[in-house]
């Protein structure tokens, strides 16, 4: 008897999100299959899983990695593409039913959009396409019937949560932050801190960038503005409560004061097996809650002061338009910035504030004028730091 085997692209194979994907994928006993991986350097790592996987297609993004590899022994049945421009094509195959967006950045948007437009469903880890993007990918994913699922695990949690009641019977949505390292640290400690401190995360072990962002809350704030969009939520009902153990994902509250939370170990593969297995659910290789252990659960109201970012989340997911692509171009800028030694951890978050006074607003932008306003942000950021 034939069983139905979902056909998926990894885009971002190699990173953090990518590498817990293909756990799931392996663990699944055939009902889940990687046709495509897609990857920007890591040549090393990519061709290691392509031994493993045997895919139909891989993509190397950056040309000059690529050519520095020999894939010589590459298996036979593998197509390699080299380029950032073959990630969209590669996604419009018709043999891909689903696309794991996992791809660092603003660079994550393109696979995306192009998988939305080839109407496939996407598994949407890389937020940053909504934040840049928000309206038109939804618009895009409505047009073409196309379903986008959420792999952040708040974002996930959300989503199932909502499924307890009707649209109009939500009040809000409550996002929880475990707070990050810098969660008791004074503004005079937060300014000193290190790169190797600000990469030390309590409860979540993720690639670099989103990191950082977990440090400054500005991750949180990219959620505000990717839940706006996903869940078509009014700014002003969304909320954010710092809960140190990353055990409560977020939760829904419903006009009767009822509240819902989806609740799991800090482990990103639970949130990828559901959106990939969804609207199924399947026993899987995800951390579990272990109930013989005493387990405490803490909530308490966000520090704006100390974490300015939160707020510059809200307001940009108010003001929609041209505004998620400038503060999430000038944020990129920035961690790279410090990542590199460049600049102290506190300027981050005020560094993408001093880019969204300057930058020239509009409110109904095509997807080109928003790739224009994250360039313009990224140069500004680079001009700042350079003078
Ligand atoms: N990690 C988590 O727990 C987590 C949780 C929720 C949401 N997310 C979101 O998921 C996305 C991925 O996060 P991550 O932590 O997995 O990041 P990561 O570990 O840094 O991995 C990033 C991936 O993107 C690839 N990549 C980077 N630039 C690229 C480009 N220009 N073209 C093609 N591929 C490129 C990298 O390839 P190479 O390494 O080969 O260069 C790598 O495969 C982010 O948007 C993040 O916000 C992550």
């Amino acid at each position: 008897m034939s069983r139905h085997v979902t056909n998926i692209a990894v885009l971002g194979s190699t990173g953090s999100i990518g590498r817990n994907a293909l756990e799931v994928i392996e663990a699944s006993e055939g009902s889940l299959q990687a046709i495509a991986l897609a990857a920007g350097k890591n040549t090393a790592l990519l061709k290691e899983q392509s031994q493993a996987i045997r895919p139909r297609w891989i993509v190397v993004a950056d040309p000059e990695a690529a050519n520095r590899e020999d894939w010589s022994d590459l298996p036979s049945e593998t197509e390699l593409l080299v380029g950032a421009e073959s990630i969209p094509r590669l996604v419009a195959e018709p043999e891909i039913d689903v696309v794991l967006s996992a791809i660092v950045g603003r660079a994550g948007l393109e696979g995306t959009w192009a998988a939305l437009d080839a109407g496939k469903t996407v598994a949407l880890a890389n937020k940053e396409s909504l934040v840049v993007g928000g309206p038109l990918v939804t618009r895009l994913a409505r047009r073409k019937q196309a379903s986008i699922l959420p792999v952040d695990s708040e974002h996930s949690a959300v989503f199932q949560a909502l499924q307890a009641g009707r649209r109009e019977e939500v009040q809000r949505v409550v996002l929880t932050a475990s707070g990050g390292p810098f969660r008791t640290h004074s503004k005079e400690q937060i300014a000193e801190v290190t790169v190797e401190e600000a990469l030390a995360h309590p409860t979540w072990d993720m690639g670099p960038k989103i990191t950082i962002d977990s440090a400054t809350l500005m991750n949180k704030a990219l959620e505000i503005i990717e839940a706006r969009w996903l869940f078509d939520l009014r700014p002003e009902q969304i909320g954010v409560v710092i809960h140190p153990q990353s055990i409560v994902h977020s939760l829904v509250e419903f006009i009767d004061g009822s509240i819902l939370a989806q609740l799991s170990p800090p482990d990103m593969k639970l949130p990828i097996q559901y959106a990939l297995n969804w609207p199924n659910r399947k026993a899987g290789v995800a951390q579990r809650l272990d109930w013989s252990q005493a387990m405490r659960l803490e909530f308490e109201p966000p520090d704006e002061d100390r974490f300015p970012a939160l707020g510059l989340g809200l307001e940009v997911a108010s003001a929609g338009g041209t505004a998620g692509a400038v503060l999430n171009g000038a944020n990129e800028e920035a961690v790279a910035a410090f990542l590199h030694g460049r600049i102290r951890f506190d300027r981050i978050v005020p560094i993408c504030q001093q880019v969204l006074q300057f930058h020239c607003f509009d409110p109904e932008p095509t997807l080109e004028q928003l790739l224009e306003s994250d360039r313009w942000a990224r140069e500004e950021v680079s001009r700042w730091i350079g003078a």
